[in-house]
C-alpha cells in the first residue's frame, strides 16, 4: 500500500469521554482502498467506540475525520452513509421473517411506476449483488432466519455494498460463527478487498487477523499503542502490544505505547 496515495479514511486525534472515562483518547488510524485494517485490543480498549465515531453512532469530543483527503462532517449515521461508510454490527440487524431481497431493500424499497413494491427488480438486484459476494448462494425465496450464519453475514454485507459502500466497518463479524462459517466470511472479506473496498475489522482472533488484515492498529485504555503491517510484526509482538502496551520495532508507536 503506497503511502503516497490518499487514504480512504483518516481518523486523526479522536477523543470521546463518557462521564469521567476517556473511552477513546487521542486515537488515530487510517485506511486505504482495498485494505483491511484490524483493530485489536482487550475488552473495553475502546475499539467499538472508536468505530462508532466513524459510523456516526457517537459524536466525538475532539479530533477530525478525513474521507479521501477532505475533512468530513460526521455527526450521525446518515452523514456517515453519505460518505459511503457502512457498518455491519455483530447482531447483523436482519429482518428474520422476510427473504434476502426484502432485507437488502429494507426501508429503501424499489417501487414500480404505480407505487407498488417492485419485487421483480429487487430480486434481480439481490441476485446480482449476492452473485458477486457468494456465487453459490441460491436461497433467495427463503426467509433469512432459515439461512446459515455465514449466509446471513453475506446478506448483511450485500445490504451494505448495494448502496455503494466504499468503507466497511465490521465489528466482530465472526464472533458467533463456527470455523466453516468463519472461513466463508474470510472469503467475503477477500472479495470486498478485490473490489477496492476498505475495511476496518474488529476481531479478537489474532490468527484471523493475520490471515485477513494488511495492517493492525492496537488499542489499550482508549489509546493507540501502535500500528503495523502484519508482515513487519510477529503474532507474539502483537500480543505484547495488546497485553503490555509494548510497541515493537516494526510498528509505528501511538500515544498509548508504554515504551515510547
Ligand atoms: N455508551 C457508553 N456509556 C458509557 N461508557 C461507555 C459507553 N460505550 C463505551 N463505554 C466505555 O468505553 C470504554 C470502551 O468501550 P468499547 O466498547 O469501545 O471497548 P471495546 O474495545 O469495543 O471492547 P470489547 O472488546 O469488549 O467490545 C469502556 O470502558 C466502556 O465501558
Ligand atoms: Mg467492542
Amino acid at each position: 500500500m503506497s503511502s503516497l496515495k490518499t487514504p480512504l479514511v483518516e481518523m486523526r486525534d479522536i477523543s470521546i469521554s463518557f462521564g469521567g472515562i476517556h473511552a477513546v483518547d487521542h486515537a488515530s488510524a487510517d485506511l486505504y482502498q482495498g485494505e483491511v485494517v484490524a483493530l485489536l485490543g482487550h475488552n473495553g480498549a475502546g475499539k467499538s467506540t472508536f468505530i462508532k465515531i466513524l459510523s456516526g453512532a457517537y459524536k466525538r469530543d475532539g479530533g477530525k475525520i478525513f474521507v479521501n483527503g477532505q475533512e468530513a462532517t460526521i455527526n450521525n449515521p446518515r452523514d456517515a452513509k453519505g460518505y459511503g461508510i457502512e457498518t455491519i454490527y455483530q447482531t447483523l440487524a436482519l429482518a428474520d421473517n422476510v427473504d434476502t431481497a426484502a432485507n437488502l431493500y429494507l426501508g429503501r424499497e424499489l417501487r414500480t411506476a404505480w407505487g407498488t413494491l417492485d419485487d421483480v427488480a429487487m430480486e434481480a438486484e439481490a441476485r446480482k449483488v449476492m452473485g458477486r459476494l457468494n456465487p453459490r448462494f441460491q436461497r433467495f425465496k427463503e426467509p433469512v432466519k432459515a439461512l446459515s450464519g455465514g449466509q446471513r453475514q453475506s446478506v448483511a454485507i450485500a445490504r451494505a455494498i448495494l448502496f455503494n459502500a466504499r468503507i466497511l466497518i465490521m465489528d466482530e463479524p465472526t464472533a458467533a460463527l463456527g470455523p466453516q462459517e468463519t472461513a466463508q466470511v474470510g472469503e467475503l472479506i477477500k472479495q470486498l478487498k478485490a473490489d477496492g473496498i476498505g475495511i476496518f475489522l474488529i476481531s479478537h482472533d489474532i490468527h484471523d487477523v493475520f490471515d485477513l488484515a494488511d495492517r493492525v492498529t492496537v488499542m489499550k485504555n482508549g489509546q493507540v499503542v501502535g500500528t503495523a503491517h502484519v508482515n513487519d510484526v510477529t503474532k507474539d509482538e502483537v500480543l505484547g502490544m495488546i497485553i503490555l502496551g509494548k510497541c515493537p520495532p516494526g510498528a509505528i508507536p501511538g500515544p498509548g505505547a508504554s515504551n515510547s
